[in-house]
């Protein structure tokens, strides 16, 4: 397959593609993702195909605004309304309960659905335009780290999709925050852009499920099936150093073998000289580091190293999100200094 390459200028050529049950690559403000109708179980079908997907792992559902909820979605309870008002359009996915019309596939077989409302303007004008509800995870092959940039889709959806939509670098860079609404209290599931303290104000407590923060045991279930997965990780073994992060530079500096893959704030690259080096942003900017997380961690599979050691941020914020992301990446293996 010819893979278009389009532009902010093509909505309209992205929403027919849509439409008429192909798979484009859209940009969103956290990751790119891989678009099909979400009505149509074929278009869907070929979303898992292409991402080499476990069929056990639902997608979600994106939609142009609140008011598209209750096509798709029952029992809705005032608390999403309130997110909405908050947080959407914007990085949060709300578990619901779903309607009859969502197709299974979609949801692999579970009664509820992920519903989100991107804020990147072209993923807003394509949503519009399309007129259907689009299924997209993230554009990447399974396993891999999240696409941040058109070129990393590239990467993996080459010639297995019909388009994608170039729209930029993503601004906040980590996946949407997953919060289920059809438990009490609601229960975080994916730390992302919206943070667990931004939930907080909203909807008073938040139950952190386990799987954000630990590696789940042979028996136990993820609320979210995507967590169980081994994701986010780069061909090379990661190890992660949290605690103070001149403390966590220096261990990395005591410990990593020439040659070793590093991922580090700007201030201690020098202590690097004889590694790969990828830095993250700023100790002090989280933002900036939720941003380039996941290039880094894409960086390191076009080089040789054999090992890769992260300085990691406090949990505090979007702190959270960028931990588990390379928490996951690294299967847990964590060193605190
Ligand atoms: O930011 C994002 O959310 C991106 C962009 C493209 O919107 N999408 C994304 O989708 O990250 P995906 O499929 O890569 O991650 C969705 C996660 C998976 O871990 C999946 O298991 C979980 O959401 N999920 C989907 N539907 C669910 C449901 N009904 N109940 C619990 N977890 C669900
Ligand atoms: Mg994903």
């Amino acid at each position: 397959m010819n893979t278009k390459r389009l532009t902010e200028q093509d909505i309209d050529e992205a929403a027919a593609i849509l439409r008429e049950g192909g798979l484009v690559g859209i940009p969103t403000e956290t990751v790119y993702g891989l678009g099909a109708n979400g009505l149509n179980e074929e278009a869907v079908a070929h979303i898992f195909e292409a991402k080499g997907r476990p069929q056990d792992n639902p997608l979600i559902l994106h939609i142009p605004s609140a008011d598209h909820l209750e096509r798709y979605c029952k029992e809705i309870p005032l608390t999403a309304y309130q997110l909405a008002e908050a947080y959407w359009p914007g990085p949060l996915t709300m578990i619901l309960k779903r309607k009859p019309i969502v197709p299974d596939v979609v949801t692999a077989g579970l009664d509820t659905v992920g519903m989100r409302c991107p804020s990147h303007p072209v993923c807003h004008a394509i949503l519009e335009a399309a007129d259907v509800p689009v299924a997209a995870p993230s554009g990447n092959t399974s396993g891999r780290p999240s696409p941040t940039t058109a070129a990393h889709m590239w990467e993996d959806m080459d010639g297995k999709i019909d388009a994608i939509v170039d729209g930029g670098p993503c601004s906040v860079g980590v996946e949407s925050t997953i919060i289920d609404l059809t438990e009490t209290p609601a229960r975080l599931l994916r730390p992302g852009g919206i943070t667990l303290e931004q939930l907080e104000a909203v909807l008073g407590e938040v139950a952190v499920d386990p799987a954000v923060t630990r590696l789940m045991g042979a028996g136990e279930k993820p609320k979210a099936p995507g967590m169980k997965y081994r994701h986010y990780a780069p061909k090379a073994p990661v190890t992660v150093v949290t605690g103070d992060p001149k403390k966590s530079a220096e261990y990395i500096a005591a410990h990593a073998a020439p040659g070793d893959g590093i991922i580090c704030f700007d201030e201690f690259a020098p202590l690097f000289g004889s590694h790969y080096v990828e830095q993250l942003g700023p100790a002090g900017d989280k933002g900036e580091q939720a941003r380039h997380i996941f290039d880094a961690l894409r960086f390191f599979d076009h080089t040789p190293v054999t090992s890769i050691w992260a300085q990691c941020p406090d949990a505090s914020g979007i702190g959270l999100a960028i931990s588990n992301r390379l928490n996951k990446a690294a299967g847990f293996h964590i060193i605190e200094v």
